[in-house]
């Protein structure tokens, strides 16, 4: 399997907390059977300070040359949890190796956790017209998309990509974000799903655990959440194709899909 979305850096944000930790949640996500996984440190204003990019820039690259030197079994790439904000694009071309997954097209893109702001939609065509693909992350979490689930649609026919958190599916965030994300899969508006992981305890790495939970859904659909989309993303390729996304709210002609084929 391939973890997507992680805070596994240490001292960079809310997530690891020390070298140490980190190395217990790369072990944890290795006994799970993760062989890849993105660290996607959260870009707030840092996002405004190149001194602070360049800051993550040294950390990264210091933290993978120790990490790799340990040969746990587990590939590490850079990426960021990039929350929206005004400017996103301009620092998306400015540090593509930091903001994007892998130094390539795809970036996860974080919205507020109450709202979606006007204009995210326009910004979505924008990026993409741009060449680069935005990862919605864990949108089953956001109260208007709980709300009406017709908001993530209309943004994934745009073209973009959505990532459910495994702790929305455990239950961890709360009955609205876990009944949230059921929704979304039963409607095909998933394209991968990730640990999202802080910590080696509260918020842990590993996605196995939520296979039971979600026995319902196929094994050749599991794969593409788990393995085949999320390394499309490292690997800068056209993501497999979900088959057609279903409107939540009403039954509506899609006139196109902008989704990019490499
Ligand atoms: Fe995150």
């Amino acid at each position: 399997m391939i973890d997507i979305h992680s805070h596994i850096l240490p001292n960079v944000d809310d997530g690891s907390p020390s070298f140490e930790e980190s190395v217990k949640m790369l072990e944890a996500s290795v006994a799970d059977g993760i062989k890849s996984i993105v660290a996607t440190p959260h870009m707030f204003s840092q996002l405004s300070k190149i001194k602070e990019i360049e800051r993550f820039r040294k950390i990264f690259s210091e933290f993978k040359i120790k990490a790799d030197e340990l040969n746990l079994g587990i590939e590490i790439f850079q990426g960021s949890e990039n929350y929206f904000i005004s400017g996103l694009k301009e620092k998306l071309k400015a540090f593509p190796d930091i903001l994007t997954i892998n130094n390539g097209d795809y970036f996860l893109l974080e919205f507020p956790m109450n709202f979606i702001f006007p204009g995210t939609r326009e910004f979505i065509f924008d990026i993409l017209n741009e060449g680069y693909i935005p990862v919605i992350c864990h949108p089953e979490r956001n109260t208007d998309i709980q709300m009406n689930t017709a908001i993530l649609y209309e943004l994934l026919v745009a073209g973009a990509l959505s990532q459910l958190d495994a702790g929305s599916i455990r239950g961890d965030f709360g009955s609205n974000s876990r009944e949230a994300a059921n929704k979304l899969l039963k409607n095909n508006l998933v394209h991968a799903i990730a640990s999202d992981c802080h910590d080696a305890g509260l918020r842990p790495p590993g996605l196995s655990g939520i296979k039971n939970s979600l026995n319902w859904i196929e094994q050749e659909k599991m794969d593409l959440f788990l393995k085949y989309i999320p390394a499309a993303i490292i690997n800068n390729e056209g993501t497999p194709d979900i088959g057609p996304l279903k409107d939540p709210s009403i039954s509506r002609s899609v006139f196109s899909i902008f989704r990019r084929n490499k």
